[in-house]
């Protein structure tokens, strides 16, 4: 069966790329595949975080995956640091990239460009993002398209220990769906909706009250002219709601498009199907904070689970480096 495993960090609200980009191919991935989902909380830790925050925000993250339909039944769901082996596979990682290739990895460079302060984790992320991946002999990773680099350089780093020690890794595939990969901030349409709190008014949160939600699409930047048609290049505001009720509805966008004339009725078609994907998440996330102890319960299944694989693939990895077995 084929294996799937994907990430996310617990660094801010879980925004409308994620759930579009991502998480909602992970829920459908359960159907076909054996699926392992982590929040990877280690790797928040590349850019200072208040302690207090992280944790309740690492707990919070899983019980929004269990409201968006992972179900722990089906999947494996846990922590990063809850697994150990996560950090010890990333040293090694580390030490088979080069420093040129960490270096130009585009995420790296608009996270640290005019920074204050650069940790070294914030280098060598996409070392432990590999690691995450190559541990349980992934050969899927459903991700949006902003990941794609990151995913390269793990088959890279992957092909290029093979070669070195022998066949050790299974080579991961990306996956990234055709609409919804990258989904655009409703004020700045040319750059993409995140997690963090620059542009407010830009990015619709999952757990955001639903009439606000309705509101800040129907005031999403359109473009100039009138007319709706889907073009990324020369309509970016209008693609963008285009390409988001595409992914809440299955249909085209380029289909959809046909439909409309005026630009405020695809708003507001746009906002209703937004709001009903999250409707249902709001109230079953409701149920699951309400019971902190359940989700631990999940996380420590899943972080056993997750640990069986890994310890695995990890002894396959020292045996290959030569690393002397204790004992
Ligand atoms: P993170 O936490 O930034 O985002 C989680 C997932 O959401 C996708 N995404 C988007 N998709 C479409 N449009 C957007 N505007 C948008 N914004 C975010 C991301 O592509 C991602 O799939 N490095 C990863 C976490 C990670 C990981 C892994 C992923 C760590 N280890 C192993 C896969 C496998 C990250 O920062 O995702």
């Amino acid at each position: 069966m084929t294996r799937v495993f994907s990430g996310i960090k617990p660094t801010g609200p879980v925004q409308l790329g994620n759930l579009l980009g991502a998480l909602r191919h992970w829920v459908s991935d359960q159907d076909e595949a054996e699926t392992i989902f982590c929040v990877v909380d280690l790797h928040a830790l590349t850019v200072p975080q208040d302690p207090t925050e992280l944790r309740s925000r690492t707990l919070e993250l899983a019980q929004l995956l269990l409201a968006i339909g992972i179900d722990p039944n089906r999947s494996t769901l846990f922590v990063q640091s809850h697994v150990p082996e996560h950090t010890e596979l990333s040293w090694i990682l580390e030490c088979t990239a080069a420093f040129g290739e960490l270096r130009r990895m585009t995420q790296f460079k608009d996270k640290s460009t005019d920074a204050e302060f650069v940790s070294a984790g914030l280098f060598t992320y996409p070392a432990l993002m590999a690691a995450d991946i190559l541990l349980y002999d992934t050969d899927r990773v459903p991700v949006g398209d902003d990941q794609r680099q990151h995913l390269e350089l793990a088959r890279d780093l992957a092909i290029r220990f093979n070669h070195r020690y022998g066949d050790t890794f299974v080579v991961p595939e990306p996956s990234i769906p055709k609409v919804g990969a990258r989904v655009m901030d409703l004020q700045h349409p040319t750059r993409k909706m995140s997690k963090s709190d620059e542009s407010p008014q830009g990015t619709i949160l999952v757990l955001e009250d639903l009439a606000s939600v309705a509101k800040k699409i129907k005031r999403a930047v359109t473009d100039t002219d009138t007319e709706v048609r889907f073009d990324m290049e020369a309509k970016p505001g209008v693609s963008n709601l285009l390409s988001i009720l595409s992914a809440c509805t299955g249909e085209a966008p380029e289909v959809i498009a046909t439909r409309y004339s005026r630009y405020g009725d695809l708003k507001a078609d746009c906002a209703e199907a937004v709001v009903e994907t999250l409707r249902p998440i709001q109230d079953r996330y409701a149920t699951y904070t309400a019971d902190p102890t359940g989700t631990a319960a999940i996380l420590a299944l899943g972080a056993e689970r997750a640990r069986a694989t890994a310890t695995g693939v990890l002894a396959r990895v020292r045996q290959n480096l030569g690393l002397l077995p204790a004992g």
